[in-house]
């Protein structure tokens, strides 16, 4: 362990190479990205910049738990193959010194810009004494970044009154009419979630606007990691409220990602809520963030993995953490409907498929693997439950169902392996009797994305090396029309 007055990009960077080939790569993705070594959290800075997409996270490089926050980087040319870049930013600066917390960029006169949050622990308690303020780190070539001198840009005294004076963090910027525009997460430190939204010309000298959303009570008493942007003819907002609680099947993990459909108000500051739903109806998806590239697609990303859940990788594995696969998300109606980047189709190899399978008990799909995409199409017949049991081996299995009467699909990890278990359920109605997934297995983990796109179910899991089986079954008489199946890499 370094003390953390020494925490510098240098010595990051000298203690990765250093490192990293002891990592333990059992449980390594083959098409998400994770960090080189050591831990990784939020996506931040998520940007297409001279066409190359960036994507920044919350990094402790020294060992695979939280610690004093660096930004990890990374650039893709096309979302799915990753090239690690120079730590970003290092907690090496006097409002920073405990933390660079959440944080986002925007390409201005040619220079990339970061802004993000500094972190300072104030008192003995480092999880109740600490501050909060915004920084500024600007690159002239996307690699190298300086911190502003001037920083913080929004200081502890530009916090308003009547909200949480510690929470204060996680700036998303974006441009709207020729300003710049960020959110913030906070509280009203009664208990309520809130976001605060501030405005500028030059992304140095910030104003507040307004509170832009707060919670009514329903939506957990802290907001982190808030995005705001278009989508077809509405607004998105979308956040990750802290200790939300369940309604029915949704919201279920400790903490939430939701989003709220629209219209922003730049001028009073203010968003008009016009519908809500759960972004990822899984264990381990959180503070996704997004951004717009220049074939005008909205993509998000967000961390695959949950607060105080069990990671196995941090004993002995040396790393933890993973982002999603990058998500295109459209609009239709009041609902968001996600589907994978096109660009996962280029690693495909090995097609396998079957077709038109009568289902009336578990059989074994003639192919396997632990890194691949199914896609499959059922038709319910008069089922009471079916589906798949994927990663299956002599203990193992990680079962998706659906049972019709209920229009319930539940994802299940109780046998999964390694980890914490546990089922999430999200309902779904058939298509003319018909359920549609298309589900993308990596190693560690599901993502599910079911029928037209509008629920995901991502989860973590942690199968023994040669749980590699896949199944289809039903109680009753269903049927498999196609399964498709490709490698991926
Ligand atoms: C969300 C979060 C952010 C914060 C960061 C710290 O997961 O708690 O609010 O900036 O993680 O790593």
């Amino acid at each position: 362990m370094i003390h953390k007055r020494e925490y510098t990009k240098d010595k990051a960077d000298q203690f990765i190479k250093a490192s990293k080939h002891s990592l333990r790569t059992d449980y390594r993705l083959n098409y998400h990205l994770m960090a080189e070594y050591g831990w990784m959290n939020d996506p931040n800075g998520f940007v297409q910049y001279r066409g190359q997409y960036h994507l920044f996270y919350q990094h402790y490089p020294y060992k695979p738990i939280w610690g004093p926050m660096h930004w990890g980087h990374a650039i893709s040319t096309d979302l799915i193959k990753w090239e690690y870049l120079p730590i970003a930013l290092a907690p090496d600066g006097e409002f920073d010194r405990d933390g660079c917390f959440s944080g986002s960029a925007i390409e201005k006169d040619g220079q990339l810009m970061l802004l993000y949050t500094g972190h300072v622990v104030t008192g003995p308690d480092k999880d109740q004494d600490y501050k909060q303020s915004q920084g500024l780190a600007v690159s002239d070539d996307g690699v190298t970044f300086e911190k502003w001198q001037g920083n913080p840009v929004i200081g502890y005294k530009e916090i308003p009154p009547d909200v949480s004076q510690k929470d204060f963090r996680d700036p998303k910027v974006f441009m709207k009419n020729g300003q710049y525009y960020v959110v913030l997460g906070s509280n009203d430190a009664k208990g309520n979630g809130l976001v605060l939204l501030y405005r500028s010309d030059d992304l140095k000298q910030w104003t507040f606007v307004n509170v832009l959303a707060s919670s009514d009570g329903r939506f957990g008493d802290n907001w982190e990691c808030p995005d705001l942007f278009p989508l077809g003819n509405k607004d998105i907002f979308m956040l990750s409220p802290q200790r939300m609680p369940a309604q029915g099947e949704q919201f279920r993990n400790l903490h939430s990602t939701m989003y709220c459909v629209g219209e922003f108000d730049s001028e009073m500051g203010k968003f008009h809520s016009e519908a809500f739903a759960q972004v990822d109806h899984g264990f381990d998806f959180y503070a996704p963030q997004s951004t717009l590239d220049d074939q005008g697609r909205r993509i998000i990303i967000g961390w695959m993995d949950m607060w105080e859940a069990g990671m196995p990788t941090q004993q002995g594995h040396e790393w933890a953490g993973a982002m999603s696969l990058p998500r295109k998300i459209e609009l239709d109606g009041n609902r968001i409907l996600f589907s994978p980047v096109e660009e996962i189709e280029k690693y495909r190899s090995n097609l396998y498929e079957i077709h038109d399978v009568v289902l009336d008990q578990v059989i074994d799909i003639q192919s396997s693997g632990d890194s691949y995409e199914l896609q499959t199409d059922f038709e319910a017949g008069s089922a009471e439950e079916f589906g798949l049991k994927l990663r299956v081996g002599s203990d193992e299995e990680t079962i998706l169902s659906y049972r019709p009467e209920e229009g319930l699909f539940t994802l299940n990890r109780d046998k999964s392996g390694l980890g914490p278990g546990g089922e999430r359920r999200v309902h779904v109605r058939l298509d003319n009797g018909h359920l549609k997934l298309r589900i993308f297995v990596d190693k560690s983990s599901v993502e599910v994305f079911i029928g037209d796109g509008e629920h995901v179910v991502t989860a973590r899991i942690y199968p023994g090396p040669q749980s590699l089986g896949i199944q289809a079954f039903a109680k009753g008489t269903a049927k498999l029309v196609s399964l498709y199946k490709w490698d991926i890499l």
